[in-house]
C-alpha cells in the first residue's frame, strides 16, 4: 500500500462495522500508521481476530495462522509488525531471521502456549518412544524446536497423514487432537491444553443460536470440544470458515470462533446475515492502533528466537510448510 491511500479510502473499508464518530477518534493514530510503515519499510501482518480497524485499514497481509507463516516467508520489508500473539511473531522471526519483527504488546499470550514447555514434550517423547510428535502452531519456539513438524488448524488432518504413522504424539490441544483424530483414523497422544476463548462454547450455546436464528448455518473453529463439533454444520480454520461462506453462501452464519472475525467477514457477503454470539481473546485483543503505532514509533517489543532454538523451530515450520494442501 503505498501512502497515497487517504484516511477516507481507509473508512469506507470499515464503515459497515465502525460508525464515523468512533472513527473520528482514530484518524489520528491510522495516519500516523501509514506514515510510519513508509518511513520504516515496515508491513504489517494481522491475523483474522484482530479488530477492524487494523484488518481492513492499517494491515498489509491479514489471515489465518498458516496464511500468516506463508506469507511471512515472502515480507520484502525491513520491518515485520505481527499483529496477534506472541507465537506467532516467533514464527515470523524464524522464517525471517534478518528482519526486525515488532509485537505491538509483549503481554499477548495465548492460553495454548502457555500450557506446554520444552521439557513436557521431552518427557512425551520419552513415555512414547518413537512416536513422532506434532506441533500446533500456537506453542512458543522452544516447543517447536523439541518437534518433528508443526501444523495449523487449516492443515492438520494433511500434516497427520503425510506422517505415515499409526499413532503421533500431538501438542498441545486436546480439543484440536481429538477433532482431528476423529478425521485421520490415527491414534493421537495429546496434552491437557486448551484455547480459553473456543473451549467455552457448549452444544447448548449452539441448540440456542439454533432455536433463536431457525435455519442458521454453524461454523466451528476445531479448538472448540469435540461435542460442540458434533453439533454444528462444519469445522474449520479461521480461513475454512471463509471459503465455507464464499462457495456455500449461506443465508445465515454462525462463526464459533472470537468475536472479531464475523466483523471482518461480514462485508465481504452482503447476501450472508452473520449472527453474533461469540468470545473475545484477551490476547489478540491487545493489539490496538496505539499499541500498533507506539510499536513503529520507537520500534520497540522486538521478537527474537535464541540461535540454538530457532534452528531446530525453523525446520519443524518448515517441514510443515512443504507439506501441500487442498485449498
Ligand atoms: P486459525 O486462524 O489458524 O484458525 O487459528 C485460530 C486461533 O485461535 C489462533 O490463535
Ligand atoms: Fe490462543 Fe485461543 Fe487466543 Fe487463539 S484465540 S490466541 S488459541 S487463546
Amino acid at each position: 500500500m503505498t501512502t497515497t491511500v487517504t484516511a477516507a479510502d481507509l473508512y469506507e473499508r470499515v464503515s459497515h462495522v465502525i460508525p464515523a464518530i468512533e472513527w473520528a477518534t482514530m484518524v489520528d493514530d491510522v495516519e500516523a500508521i501509514m506514515r510510519l510503515k513508509a518511513e520504516r519499510n515496515a508491513v504489517i501482518l494481522a491475523h483474522n481476530y484482530m479488530t477492524p480497524e487494523i484488518f481492513h485499514a492499517v494491515a498489509d497481509i491479514t489471515g489465518d495462522s498458516l496464511a500468516l507463516a506463508r506469507e511471512a516467508v515472502d515480507v520484502d520489508a525491513d520491518v515485520i509488525v505481527l499483529a496477534g500473539v506472541h507465537f506467532m511473531a516467533e514464527t515470523a522471526k524464524l522464517l525471517n531471521p534478518a528482519k526486525t519483527v515488532l509485537i505491538p504488546d509483549l503481554r499477548s499470550g495465548c492460553s495454548l502456549a502457555e500450557s506446554i514447555t520444552a521439557e513436557d514434550v521431552r518427557a512425551l517423547r520419552a513415555k512414547h518412544p518413537g512416536v513422532p510428535v506434532v506441533t500446533y502452531v500456537n506453542t512458543s519456539a522452544a516447543v517447536k524446536a523439541e518437534s518433528d513438524i508443526c501444523c495449523t488448524s487449516g492443515n492438520a488432518v494433511e500434516i497427520i497423514e503425510s506422517l505415515g504413522a499409526p499413532k503421533v504424539i500431538m501438542i498441545p490441544d486436546r480439543f484440536l487432537a481429538a477433532n482431528i483424530a476423529r478425521k485421520t483414523g490415527v491414534e493421537v497422544i495429546t496434552h491437557p491444553g486448551a484455547c480459553e476463548v473456543h473451549e467455552r462454547f457448549t452444544p447448548l450455546d449452539i441448540a440456542e443460536i439454533r432455536t433463536s436464528w431457525p435455519g442458521v448455518t454453524v461454523l466451528a473453529h476445531p479448538e472448540c470440544p469435540p461435542e460442540v463439533v458434533d453439533v454444528a454444520d462444519y469445522a474449520g480454520s479461521t480461513a475454512q470458515m471463509v471459503n465455507f461462506v464464499s462457495t456455500e453462501h449461506p443465508a445465515k452464519v454462525a462463526l464459533i470462533t472470537e468475536c472479531s472475525m464475523s466483523d471482518n467477514v461480514a462485508q465481504q457477503f452482503p447476501g450472508t446475515e452473520f449472527v453474533r454470539p461469540c468470545n473475545l481473546c484477551p490476547h489478540m485483543k491487545r493489539n490496538t492502533l496505539a499499541s500498533i503505532r507506539h510499536a513503529l514509533e520507537t520500534l520497540t517489543n522486538e521478537v527474537t528466537v535464541p540461535a540454538d532454538v530457532a534452528d531446530r523451530a525453523r525446520a519443524a515450520v518448515e517441514r510443515m510448510l512443504a507439506v501441500k494442501v487442498a485449498k
